[in-house]
């Protein structure tokens, strides 16, 4: 039988399928601080703090769609399809409750051991992301987050600790979700508000910079704890096209991607980019980069570059008479040649093979595309079925490009894990509505519902489609 290599599976996180937010000794997280409804976005965006938020709101990820209690049937649904992999993340305060203990909780990993062995029962490659939008609320209390420098010891002996306990189980692991997201939204990407008096921008880079050494230092610490695995940096990328040929626009589109890629630079490289350094310095911004944090990153770079794609982004100077409603953290402006989703953002197969060339040429590291999809409102019908063929040929587009990508283009890619694997609770607006899976769970918006699965028709299509593919 032919032994295939490419990694073909689907994707989910934690903080949005798990639930059971205090069973098994797990401690609080930012993500149980973020509700559904008319607050989310001011508290994902660090501009309003989680505690001003009136009481009685509702918040999605205490029970999400229960994949604690559900991760055997859910699994062998995931092994029903032919996946060959899927990308989970670990909830930090699972495994250290407040973030503090010099102890693991070992319900904890005890958990994310039965869940691993179930995936190599059924031959699925396990990819792990260490932090994906999640940080203990004990870290928050204790240090801000992500805005003290002590978060990198407590993120070091964190992933020491996964490391050492599911060694040669685990091959490959993410250090941070979509590093990227903390410009965009501060609270959810990195547990940080900014209050104030404080310098935006000043909070996010220094934050993004303790986030960037403690890459580093887990991706030393992975190669002394076991040298077979790898390790990579993840971005929610997307190329930022220029609106016109107007040099305005293209300069606006290139600092755009300058910014986006400025994560890859240093983790990759190992170096920050030129153009931040100057910035930093004129616009007075402190950042806390010392002489052994220059050495750390520079060591340590990553072995693979993941990312997600969902839409490219486009870019122009003066956006005074155009759309900028793109529905999307990244910003921009609506592109006039694009289709869009139900919730605006923007349908661009073709950017998928603009942006996997932009991040070889400047990287040349093996690239893993570990989120895509589409979200959509799915209709269960009557009898039990989901017609979701919008997301089928969402898919399929994305899926044609990237082959085309790796054939002509000569692009490495290690393997394509779909957002998402079952339905979960939307990141951005905290909904159930926004549906991404292959696989339906019955809950609604406000948390009402059976949780039961239901395979979709993408389900089956993607289910025939891994078993045809020669690669
Ligand atoms: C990425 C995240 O931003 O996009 C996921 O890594 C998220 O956590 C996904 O769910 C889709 O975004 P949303 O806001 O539609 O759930």
């Amino acid at each position: 039988m032919k032994k295939h290599k490419f990694l073909w599976g689907g994707a989910t996180a934690a903080n949005q399928v798990e639930g059971a937010y205090q069973e098994g000794g797990r401690g609080l997280s930012n993500i149980d601080l973020l509700p559904y409804g008319e607050y989310r976005l001011a508290v994902a965006q660090g501009k309003m703090h989680y505690s001003e938020v009136p009481e009685g709101a509702y918040y999605p990820s205490y029970e999400a769609i229960d994949f604690y209690n559900n991760y055997k049937e859910d699994i062998r649904m995931l092994a029903d399809l032919g996946m060959r992999a899927y990308r989970f993340s670990i909830s930090w305060s699972r495994i250290y409750p407040t973030g503090l203990e010099n102890k693991p909780n070992e319900e904890g990993l005890r958990f994310y051991e039965s869940v691993i062995g179930e995936l190599l029962k059924y031959n699925i490659e396990p990819i792990v992301t260490i932090s994906h939008f999640d940080v203990p609320k004990g870290l928050m209390d204790a240090f801000e987050s992500w805005k003290s420098r002590k978060m990198i010891a407590m993120y070091e002996k964190y992933a020491m600790t996964l490391f050492e306990r599911f060694k040669g189980k685990v091959k490959y692991w993410i250090t941070f979700n979509e590093i990227n997201m903390i410009l965009h939204k501060p609270f959810t990407g990195a547990a940080i508000t900014v209050s104030e008096g404080e310098d935006r921008e000043e909070v996010i880079y220094n934050a993004a910079h303790y986030e960037m050494v403690a890459s580093a230092l887990a991706t030393k610490r992975l190669r002394e704890i076991d040298p077979d695995a790898k390790i990579g940096a993840m971005l929610a990328a997307g190329d930022y096209y220029p609106y016109s040929s107007n040099p305005e626009d293209v300069r606006e589109a290139q600092k755009a991607n300058q910014e986006t890629f400025f994560f890859l630079d240093v983790q990759s490289r190992g170096e920050y980019p030129r153009w931040a350094l100057n910035r930093f310095k004129k616009r007075g911004i402190h950042v806390d980069i010392t002489v052994e944090d220059q050495n750390i990153l520079k060591e340590n770079t990553v072995d693979y570059i993941s990312f997600s794609y969902y839409a490219s982004r486009t870019s122009k100077a003066d956006t005074t008479d155009v759309d900028t409603n793109t529905g999307n953290a990244a910003g921009g402006v609506v592109n006039p040649y694009l289709e869009r989703s139900e919730w605006g953002w923007m349908i661009d197969p073709l950017g998928l093979r603009i942006v996997m060339n932009s991040i070889w040429d400047r990287y040349q590291k093996p690239l893993f595309l570990v989120e895509n999809g589409l979200g959509a409102r799915d209709i269960l019908e009557e009898d039990e079925r989901v017609h979701d063929e919008y997301r089928i040929a969402y898919l399929k587009e994305h899926i044609d490009t990237l082959l085309l990508t790796m054939k002509e283009d000569g692009v490495p890619l290690l393997g394509f894990t779909m957002w998402s694997a079952i339905d979960l609770v939307s990141s951005s607006g905290g909904e159930m509505g926004k549906r991404y899976g292959l696989i339906y769970v019955d809950k609604d918006n406000n948390g009402k519902g059976t949780l039961r699965r239901i395979k979709k028709d993408s389900y089956e299509w993607f289910k025939a489609f891994l078993a045809s593919s020669d690669i």
